[in-house]
Parts: structure tokens; C-alpha cells; sequence
């Protein structure tokens, strides 16, 4: 940018500024147009957004005021136009940054638990994930939710290209195809439950789409009620139906003592292939049927 520009600029915004400043009232009011005439980008890429748009109806804020809700006073970095003197919540410390955002998100409910959740005490902040100025929709800094979320966490982008996976959405896939995001289990700003899950228990996470796993059956398997995780990986696994561990060995892992499934399987055994243990006992979760008892119908 050529000097004469930037003198021209720099003089009509404080131009702007000095009639403003005797009275702090007036200077706020004309904060977001001072702003602009140095920061054009910012500000119109911030119009089109929450903060733009709904500040005003929600919470009482001019967008006039916006800039300042985040940034701070701006009056001495205004006079002084050199992007000194000024708050950048992208550069701040991690707490520093988050407090600024909650000075109004704390009362949201979906951050309840946000303090001490894995990501604010690892050291993340709401900028870790978030991009105010040219975000995505929801504002996030990635285009989609799985690319930033794979972009921290490259063992769970290894696993969603498993033979067998939840129908997350796909990051290259332009129609997001899929039915699903890390969203769906998780709530990244914290939860009550154990890895962000954002239900009471896992368990109950997996209900919530899985339904039929929750009723009351006539012979329950015992560890399904447990822990669906005893058996199955959440994000994807080599094994068909994303089970943790291939049948038989994951049944031999806790029915060793019993008549006829127990040590090393003979080759081509009833008990070995095809299906193995599912050749017969189907009903894995449960049976419903009068003579079920060992979950064979
Ligand atoms: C809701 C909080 C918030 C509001 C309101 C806000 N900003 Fe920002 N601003 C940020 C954050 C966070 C960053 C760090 C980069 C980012 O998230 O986009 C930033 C970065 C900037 C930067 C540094 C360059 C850049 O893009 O990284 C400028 C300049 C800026 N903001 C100007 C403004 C102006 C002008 C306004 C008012 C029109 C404004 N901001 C309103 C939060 C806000
Ligand atoms: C006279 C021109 C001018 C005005 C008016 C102005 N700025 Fe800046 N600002 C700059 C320059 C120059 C920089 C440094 C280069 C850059 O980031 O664009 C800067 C940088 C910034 C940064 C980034 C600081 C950092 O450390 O990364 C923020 C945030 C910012 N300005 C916000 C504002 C806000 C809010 C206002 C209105 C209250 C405002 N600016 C008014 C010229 C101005
Ligand atoms: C001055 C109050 C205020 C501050 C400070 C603030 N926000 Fe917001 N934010 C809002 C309001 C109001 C909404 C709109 C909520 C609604 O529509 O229900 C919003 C919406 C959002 C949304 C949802 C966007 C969407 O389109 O659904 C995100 C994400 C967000 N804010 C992130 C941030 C981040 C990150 C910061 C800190 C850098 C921040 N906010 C600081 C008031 C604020
Ligand atoms: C680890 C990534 C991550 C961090 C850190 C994060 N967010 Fe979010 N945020 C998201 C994602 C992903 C969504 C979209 C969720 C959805 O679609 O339901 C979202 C949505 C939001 C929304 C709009 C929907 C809602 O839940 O109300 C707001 C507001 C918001 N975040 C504010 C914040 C604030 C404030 C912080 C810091 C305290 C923060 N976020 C930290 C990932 C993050
Ligand atoms: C179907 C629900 C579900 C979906 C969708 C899901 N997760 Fe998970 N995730 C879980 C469960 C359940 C756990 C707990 C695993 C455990 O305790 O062994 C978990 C654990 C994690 C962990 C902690 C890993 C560890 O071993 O401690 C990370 C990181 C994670 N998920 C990230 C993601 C990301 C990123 C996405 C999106 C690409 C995603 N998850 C989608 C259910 C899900
Ligand atoms: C900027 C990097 C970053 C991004 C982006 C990010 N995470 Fe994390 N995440 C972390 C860190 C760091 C931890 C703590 C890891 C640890 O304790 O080893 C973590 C931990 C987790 C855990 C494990 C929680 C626990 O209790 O062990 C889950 C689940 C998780 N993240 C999900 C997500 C989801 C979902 C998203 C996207 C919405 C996301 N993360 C985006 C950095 C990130
Ligand atoms: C948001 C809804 C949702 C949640 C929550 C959910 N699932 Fe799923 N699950 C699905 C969908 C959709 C499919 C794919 C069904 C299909 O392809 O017919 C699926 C498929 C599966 C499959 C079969 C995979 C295959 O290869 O056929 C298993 C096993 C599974 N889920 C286990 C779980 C477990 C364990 C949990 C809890 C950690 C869980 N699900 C939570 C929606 C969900
Ligand atoms: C004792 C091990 C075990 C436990 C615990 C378990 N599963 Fe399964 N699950 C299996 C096996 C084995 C299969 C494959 C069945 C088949 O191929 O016929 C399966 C298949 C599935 C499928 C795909 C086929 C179907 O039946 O719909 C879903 C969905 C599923 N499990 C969900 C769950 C949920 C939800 C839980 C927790 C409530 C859970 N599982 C607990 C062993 C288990
Ligand atoms: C985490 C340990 C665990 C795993 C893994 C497991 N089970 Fe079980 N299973 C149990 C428990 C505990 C019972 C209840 C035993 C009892 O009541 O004596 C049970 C009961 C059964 C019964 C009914 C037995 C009876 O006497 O009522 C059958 C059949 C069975 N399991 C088959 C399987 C098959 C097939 C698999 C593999 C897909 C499997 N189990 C995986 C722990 C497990
Ligand atoms: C050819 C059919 C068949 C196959 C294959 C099979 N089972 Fe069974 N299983 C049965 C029948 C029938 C019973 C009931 C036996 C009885 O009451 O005498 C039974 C009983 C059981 C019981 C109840 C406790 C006990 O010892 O009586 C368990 C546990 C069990 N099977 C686990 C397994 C496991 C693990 C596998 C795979 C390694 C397996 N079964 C493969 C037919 C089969």
C-alpha cells in the first residue's frame, strides 16, 4: 500500500476519533464506523453474522458498539493506528480468550460444563475452534465440523476410514452425504459425562438412535446393559459391525469355562466359522423369546 494511502486514512479516521473522544458516550456509538474505515474487511464479513445481525435484538448492542465487545476500548489504538494498544482475543492467552467470549456465552446451556472440560484444560479456547471474522456458518475455523475436528484428532480420522463406521459426514463430500457428525455424540464445550459425551452415559448416547438396544428383554446379555463398549469401538473398526475384538474371540474373552466354547477352536469347527458363536447364539443383546435362555432366538 502506498504511504500517501495510509497518511490519507490514518488522518480521516482520526479525524473521525478526535470528534468523538470529549465525550466517551459518542465515542462509543461511532466505534464500529472508526473501525471500519481502517478495517473494512473485518467489519462487513462480521455483519452477515450472529454477532452482526443478532447482537442488536438479543442483547441491546448497537452494532456500532459491536467491535468494542470483544476488543476493548479501542480509543488509544485508534489515535495511535498502528495496531498497537489493542485486544486480539486470536493472539491472547487460551483463559484470556475464552473469558472474553464467556462475558456473554457462560449462560448458554450448551457450555455449562465448559470449565475444566477437556479442551479448556488442555489448553484450548473457544479460538482453538472458532473464527469470529470469516468462519464457516456456526462460525467454526474449518469448513466443516469433521475437518476440525480431524485436524487435533488424527487417530479418529484413521479409524472413520475403517471398514466398518458410523455414517459421519464426509469432509470432501460437498452434499455432506452422511447422516452424522462428531457433534452427534460429543459436545466439544464440555459435558457431565465421561469423553464429552453429551448424554448422561454412553449408554445412553447410544439409545438415543439404537432404541431397540434399550428395551427390557426376557434373557438380557448381560454386558450390553453395561457398556456397549465392551464390545464395539464408537468410531470405526476392521471388524464388521465396529466390534472392538472378531467373534469368536471376543465371546471367549469372557466364556472360557463353559461346555463347548472354551480353548482353542478345531479347525472348521461349528464353533469357529462363519459366524462362529453367532451361528447360534444371534440374539447377542438380548432375546425376547420364551426359550431364548441362551440367547439362541
Ligand atoms: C465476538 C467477538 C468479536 C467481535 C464482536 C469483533 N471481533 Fe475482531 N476479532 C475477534 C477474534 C476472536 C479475532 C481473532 C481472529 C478471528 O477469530 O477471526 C479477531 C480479529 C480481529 C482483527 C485482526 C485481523 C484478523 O482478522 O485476524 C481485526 C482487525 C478485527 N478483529 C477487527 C474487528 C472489528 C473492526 C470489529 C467490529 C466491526 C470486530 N473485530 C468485532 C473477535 C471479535
Ligand atoms: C487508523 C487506522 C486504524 C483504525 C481507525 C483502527 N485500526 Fe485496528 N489496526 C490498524 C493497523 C494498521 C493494524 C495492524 C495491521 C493489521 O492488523 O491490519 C491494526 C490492527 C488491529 C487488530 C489486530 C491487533 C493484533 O495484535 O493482532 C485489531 C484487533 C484491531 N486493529 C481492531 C481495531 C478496532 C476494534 C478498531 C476500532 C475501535 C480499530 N482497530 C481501528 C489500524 C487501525
Ligand atoms: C457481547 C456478547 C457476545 C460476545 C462477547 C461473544 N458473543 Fe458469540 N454470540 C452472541 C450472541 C447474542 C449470539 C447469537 C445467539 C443466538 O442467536 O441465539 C452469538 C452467537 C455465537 C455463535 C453461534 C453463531 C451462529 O451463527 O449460530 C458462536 C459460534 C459464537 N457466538 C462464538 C463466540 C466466540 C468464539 C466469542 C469470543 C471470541 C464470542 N462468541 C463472543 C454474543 C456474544
Ligand atoms: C473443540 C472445538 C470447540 C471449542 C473449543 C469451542 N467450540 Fe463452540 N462449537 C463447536 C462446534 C463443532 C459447534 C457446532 C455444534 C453443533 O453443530 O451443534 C459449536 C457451536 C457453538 C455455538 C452455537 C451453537 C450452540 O452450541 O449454542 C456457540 C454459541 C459456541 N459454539 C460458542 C463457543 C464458546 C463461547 C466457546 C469457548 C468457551 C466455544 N464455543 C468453544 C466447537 C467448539
Ligand atoms: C456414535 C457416537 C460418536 C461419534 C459420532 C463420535 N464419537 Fe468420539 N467417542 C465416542 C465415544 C462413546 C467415546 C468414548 C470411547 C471410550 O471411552 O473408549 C469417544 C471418544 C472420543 C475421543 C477420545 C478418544 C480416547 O481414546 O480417549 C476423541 C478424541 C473423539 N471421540 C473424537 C471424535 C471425533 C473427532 C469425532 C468426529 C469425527 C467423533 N469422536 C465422533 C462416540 C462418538
Ligand atoms: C486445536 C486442537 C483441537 C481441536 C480442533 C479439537 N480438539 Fe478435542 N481435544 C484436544 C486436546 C488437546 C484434547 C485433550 C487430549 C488429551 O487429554 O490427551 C482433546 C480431547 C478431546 C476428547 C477426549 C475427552 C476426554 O475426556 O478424554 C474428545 C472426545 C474430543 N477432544 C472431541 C473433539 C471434537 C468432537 C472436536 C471437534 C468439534 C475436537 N475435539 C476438536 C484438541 C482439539
Ligand atoms: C446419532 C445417531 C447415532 C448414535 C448416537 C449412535 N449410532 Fe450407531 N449407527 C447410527 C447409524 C445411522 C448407523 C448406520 C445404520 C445403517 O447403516 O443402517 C449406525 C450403525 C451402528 C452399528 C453397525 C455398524 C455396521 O457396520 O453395520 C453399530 C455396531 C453401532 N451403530 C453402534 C453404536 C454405539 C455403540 C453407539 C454409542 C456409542 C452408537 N452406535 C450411537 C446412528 C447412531
Ligand atoms: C457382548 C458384546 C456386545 C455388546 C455389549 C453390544 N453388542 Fe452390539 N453387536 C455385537 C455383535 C457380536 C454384533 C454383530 C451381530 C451380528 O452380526 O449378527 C453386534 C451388532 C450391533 C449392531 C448392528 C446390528 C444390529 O443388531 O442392529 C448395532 C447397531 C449394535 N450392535 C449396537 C449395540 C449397542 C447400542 C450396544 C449397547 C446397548 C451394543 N451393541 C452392545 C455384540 C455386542
Ligand atoms: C464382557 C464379558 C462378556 C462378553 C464379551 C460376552 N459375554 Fe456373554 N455373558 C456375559 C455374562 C456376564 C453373562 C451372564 C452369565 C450368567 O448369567 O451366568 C453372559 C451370558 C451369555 C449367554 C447366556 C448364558 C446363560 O447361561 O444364560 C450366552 C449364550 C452368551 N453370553 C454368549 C455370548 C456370545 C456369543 C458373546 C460374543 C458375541 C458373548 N457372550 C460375549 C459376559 C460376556
Ligand atoms: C452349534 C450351535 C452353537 C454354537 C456354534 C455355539 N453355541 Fe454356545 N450354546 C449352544 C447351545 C445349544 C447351548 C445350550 C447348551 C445346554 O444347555 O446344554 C449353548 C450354551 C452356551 C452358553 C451358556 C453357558 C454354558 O456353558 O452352558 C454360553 C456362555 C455359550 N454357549 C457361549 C458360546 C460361545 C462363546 C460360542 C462361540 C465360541 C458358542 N457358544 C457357540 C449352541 C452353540
Amino acid at each position: 500500500m502506498n504511504t500517501r494511502r495510509i497518511t490519507i486514512r490514518i488522518a480521516a479516521a482520526l479525524a473521525i476519533g478526535w470528534m468523538a473522544v470529549p465525550d466517551p458516550k459518542a465515542h462509543a456509538e461511532s466505534a464500529a464506523p472508526v473501525c471500519a474505515s481502517c478495517h473494512e474487511k473485518q467489519t462487513s464479513s462480521l455483519k452477515s453474522t450472529a454477532h452482526g445481525a443478532r447482537l442488536e435484538k438479543i442483547k441491546n448492542i448497537a452494532f456500532d458498539k459491536t467491535c468494542e465487545t470483544c476488543h476493548g476500548d479501542g480509543a488509544a489504538h485508534v489515535s495511535a493506528g498502528d495496531g498497537k494498544d489493542i485486544f486480539n482475543p486470536g493472539k491472547a492467552t487460551a483463559g484470556k480468550a475464552s473469558e472474553t467470549c464467556m462475558t456473554c456465552h457462560s449462560a448458554d446451556r450448551n457450555r455449562m460444563f465448559w470449565a475444566g472440560s477437556a479442551h479448556s484444560g488442555k489448553g484450548e479456547s473457544c479460538v482453538s475452534c472458532h473464527k469470529v471474522h470469516g468462519g464457516n456458518e456456526t462460525l467454526l475455523a474449518k469448513k466443516t465440523e469433521m475437518e476440525l475436528c480431524t485436524t487435533c484428532h488424527k487417530e479418529v480420522k484413521a479409524d472413520l476410514v475403517k471398514r466398518s463406521k458410523h455414517p459421519l459426514r464426509d469432509a470432501t463430500s460437498k452434499s455432506g452425504a452422511g447422516k452424522m457428525t462428531c457433534s452427534s455424540c460429543h459436545n466439544a464445550h464440555g459435558s457431565r459425562s465421561e469423553k464429552l459425551i453429551a448424554a448422561k452415559s454412553i449408554n445412553d448416547k447410544c439409545y438415543e438412535c439404537h432404541t431397540e438396544k434399550q428395551a427390557p428383554m426376557l434373557w438380557e446379555h448381560a454386558p450390553v446393559k453395561e457398556d456397549c463398549l465392551t464390545c464395539h469401538s464408537p468410531h470405526g473398526s476392521s471388524n464388521n459391525k465396529m466390534l472392538a475384538i472378531k467373534v469368536p474371540r471376543l465371546c471367549q474373552s469372557c466364556h472360557m469355562q463353559g461346555r463347548h466354547q472354551s480353548g482353542t477352536l478345531a479347525k472348521n469347527s461349528v464353533y469357529g466359522t462363519n459366524r462362529s458363536c453367532l451361528n447360534c447364539h444371534a440374539m447377542v443383546h438380548g432375546s425376547n423369546h420364551p426359550s431364548g435362555t441362551v440367547l439362541q432366538r
